[in-house]
């Protein structure tokens, strides 16, 4: 029997968080009992100090296979109401945590991702693909509409008629139309995909965490104002931010202007100093 705590594993290696879907013989679909534990281990390493940057890719052939049609869906739903809408809370509740999380976060899709699978996939700030991964929308191959959030995520981040395509023919794409379609930042070939992961968590390891945190949030948060409130926004998260961290921007600034050890515009200011 499955422990468990078997269904994600992680390990932390030079700051970086290796978070894995581990249900590979059933393709890492989302069960309830993964996405308890996916929350159990995101609370475990949000603030811890040896954490700067946490990654979630998949055991196996796939990323996520989308919700366990046969835990989330049919064996959850046969118990009423309450646990259907308890297993949409436990779901919807760690993408949702994921989206505002306080590290950064890159999903690295290395295979099969499908339909609820769009959830953790948006949850993440940024994606790199294996050109080899595949993805779709496949509700509609089965009968239903692309519901937790799906739907939302082709909107927000492809091209409408992209979306509209992607929903209604639940046709596969592979990680290079999925970057050309914007639904991750890019693809690699699947042997580079850690290497390739990796280089860009270091690029996000030098840089200052408050900032990064309060970056990503107003990527997200500005993403639905309009300039004015955008603009208004803007001012007090950057002197909310300058009161968690008063010192790295003057840093930054020093280094620059006094030390001119770095250039803002070509990379960031040493945080060791
Ligand atoms: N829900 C429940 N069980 C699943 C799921 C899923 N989403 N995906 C895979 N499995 C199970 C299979 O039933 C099978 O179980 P078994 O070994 O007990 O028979 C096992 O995982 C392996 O799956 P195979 O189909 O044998 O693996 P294969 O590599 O041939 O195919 C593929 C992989 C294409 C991902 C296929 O499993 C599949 O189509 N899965 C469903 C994908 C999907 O449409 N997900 C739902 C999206 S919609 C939503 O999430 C709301």
């Amino acid at each position: 029997m499955t422990n468990a705590d078997d269904t994600v594993t992680f390990r932390v290696e030079n700051r970086i968080a290796w978070v894995k879907f581990n249900r590979p013989d059933k393709r890492n679909c989302m069960s309830p009992t993964l996405n308890r534990r996916m929350m159990e281990v995101l609370d475990e390493l949000e603030f811890r100090d040896d954490v700067g940057v946490l990654v979630l890719t998949g055991e196996g052939s796939a990323w996520s296979a989308g919700m366990d049609l046969k835990e989330y869906f049919r064996e959850t739903e046969a118990k009423g109401l309450g646990a259907t809408r308890q297993a949409q809370r436990e779901s919807y509740g760690w993408w949702r945590r994921l989206r505002w999380y306080q590290k950064p976060t890159i999903a690295m899709v290395n295979g099969w991702c499908f339909g609820g699978g769009y959830g953790p996939l948006y949850s993440c700030d940024l994606a790199i693909a294996a050109d080899e991964a595949q993805f779709a929308l496949s509700e509609i191959n089965w009968g239903i509409l692309p519901g937790g959030g799906a739907t939302k995520v082709v909107v927000d981040l492809m091209p409408l008629r992209d979306a509209m395509y992607h929903a209604m023919t639940g046709e596969l794409i592979d990680g290079k139309k999925a970057a050309e379609w914007r639904l991750v930042n890019e693809s690699v070939p699947l042997d580079k995909l850690e290497a390739r992961v990796r280089e860009l968590a270091e690029v996000l390891l030098k840089k200052n965490p408050v900032a990064l945190k309060a970056t990503k949030d107003a990527i997200r948060r500005v993403k639905e104002m309009t300039y004015d409130n955008a603009e208004d926004y803007l001012v007090r998260a950057q002197e909310a931010a300058n009161s968690f961290d008063n010192e790295g921007r003057k840093e930054g600034i020093k280094q620059f202007i006094d030390d001119k050890t770095y250039k803002p515009g070509l990379g960031a200011y040493n945080l060791a100093k």
